[in-house]
């Protein structure tokens, strides 16, 4: 076992050697002849026992064992007096900076067992303190884990089923089925709704690391300093309010799988670590000087076109191509309409139990109102609006009416070109933020022609910006 430190203070050069030679067998011992001394050398050891005379000029032995204990507050410290300076001591005795008080002269056998057994209570108290640490720890960790499983455990495990018989899908799941196998990053890029979020799980649930986390975090919801903390973790003192280490979601995923939604949106600070793990597989937690090591597949995610990311400078060029080594694209749903009634049986199947579970099909008339809407929001949008149906409806099928999105009810006379025509619209109208002009040079049509045909495919509430052009 280790030994421990004794500090003897006396300014009595006689007193300290023979307090010396009591304990040197049994301890390691440092000695000061003055308050000022035992100060600095209680800045440098690591200090178990502090024994100090109460009367020295400058600093008495009380004064000394009070600023002791601001350095050292687990230090043991005993006072050495003679009976005349006990009321002197009280006060010191009371604030419970002094653990007992020997008189003079002592006897030294007693003072070697008094030594000893306060050592024993220092011992008690840091193991006690050791073990106090050690339970913050790990219910830091199990509060950790406990977060992640949470952000799980709403995910219905089974229901990672990915419906798609449409050609496009087809592609997506060959490309999935090469690259599920191997550690390499994945960029999943589509407009919102058409199934990334999914995909990601699935390629995490059906892949070799599925006994490990699948953890999901989206760059675009927290400020920088939060998301890298989250991201990387944080020493305690990193920042204000970081009050213990933390363990960041690239430690929880060690093994497994991280999906960073929204990439597009990740501060150029935080691109440069990123890569940094991407490369080497080492990162720092907030604060921290050492680095470490994590094996985590990367699968990113995002709606918006990253090279143009690239081009406007928001977007690392070296972090895009060490993201795209294998990119998957989701087309919109309105590119795989064969998909549709597929997905929405699918929908359907899924939800009635909950919702409604006397309906288990869908009118002709629903069918073909389905089969004709475009759906901006995707899959996500066909799904909701089967979930709005299935409150809606009575009997056992879903029938044509109040649920279908009123833009839906007008389109239904249109013809299939005409549906095309008006998606393709509807793109440009987004990507140029409604602007007519550019969308019409685009399409290289007339701006009146462009007017009109908003209107007839009911676009007009797409914020279309035109000062020239108006009803
Ligand atoms: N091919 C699909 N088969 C079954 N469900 C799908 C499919 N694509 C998307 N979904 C469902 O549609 C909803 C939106 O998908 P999500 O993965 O969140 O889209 P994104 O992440 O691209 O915005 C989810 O409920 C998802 O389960
Ligand atoms: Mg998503």
């Amino acid at each position: 076992m280790k030994r421990h430190s004794l500090l003897i203070v006396d300014d009595e050069k006689e007193i300290l050697r023979s307090l010396s030679l009591t304990f040197m067998q049994d301890y390691e011992v440092f000695t000061a002849s003055s308050g000022v001394e035992a100060l600095a050398i209680l800045e440098q050891q690591d200090i178990a026992l502090i024994l100090a005379d109460q009367r020295m000029p400058e600093m008495t032995g009380a004064e000394l064992l009070t600023k002791a204990f601001q350095i050292n507050p687990n230090a043991i410290r005993i006072i050495l007096t003679g009976y005349t300076d006990t009321a002197a001591l009280i006060e010191a005795i009371n604030q419970g900076h002094i653990y007992r008080y020997i008189t003079k002269p002592w006897d030294r056998q007693e003072l070697r067992i008094t030594i000893k057994r306060a050592l024993e209570n220092y011992e008690v108290v840091l193991e006690n303190q050791r073990l106090i640490n050690e339970l913050q720890i790990a219910n830091d960790q199990l509060r950790d884990e406990n977060n992640l499983l949470r952000r799980e455990i709403d995910k219905d495990l089974h229901q990672i089923e990915i419906i798609g018989q449409s050609e496009a899908m087809q592609q997506v799941f060959a490309a999935v089925k090469r690259v599920i196998n191997s550690p390499v990053s994945i960029l999943l890029t589509g407009e919102t709704g058409v199934g990334k979020t999914l995909l990601a799980r699935y390629i995490h649930y059906y892949g070799p690391r599925k006994n490990r986390l699948f953890i999901e975090q989206n760059c675009g919801t927290l400020p920088e300093t939060l998301l890298e903390s989250e991201l990387f973790g944080h020493k305690r003192g990193a920042f204000t309010g970081a009050i213990q280490d933390r363990k960041g979601l690239f430690e929880a995923a060690d093994g497994g799988t991280l999906f960073l939604d929204e990439i597009s949106e990740m501060s150029p600070g935080l691109q440069v670590k990123l890569l940094q793990v991407l490369q080497e597989g080492k990162f720092r937690r907030l604060g921290e000087n050492d680095s470490r090591q994590v094996d985590v597949r990367i699968i990113a995610a995002t709606n918006k076109d990253l090279r143009a990311a690239v081009e406007f400078g928001r977007f690392r060029v070296d972090l895009y191509y060490r993201i795209n080594v294998f990119p998957i694209h989701i087309p919109p749903l309105r590119e795989r309409m064969d998909d549709i009634l597929l997905l929405a049986q699918h929908c359907l199947n899924k939800h009635r139990w909950k919702l409604n579970p006397s309906i288990s099909t869908f009118s002709d008339e629903a069918i073909q109102s389905l089969s004709r809407y475009d759906y901006p929001g995707n899959v996500r949008e066909l799904e909701n609006l089967i979930e709005r149906a299935l409150i809606l409806s009575t009997g056992d099928q879903i029938e044509d009416g109040d649920w279908l999105p009123v833009s839906l009810v007008e389109l239904t006379g249109l013809s299939k070109a005409q549906l095309v025509e008006r998606a393709q619209i509807k793109r440009l109208l987004n990507l140029y933020h409604g602007n007519l002009v550019q969308v019409a040079q685009a399409l290289k049509m007339s701006r009146t022609t462009l007017w009109r045909r908003v209107k007839e495919y009911c676009l007009q509430s797409d914020s279309v910006r035109d000062p020239d052009v108006s009803e």
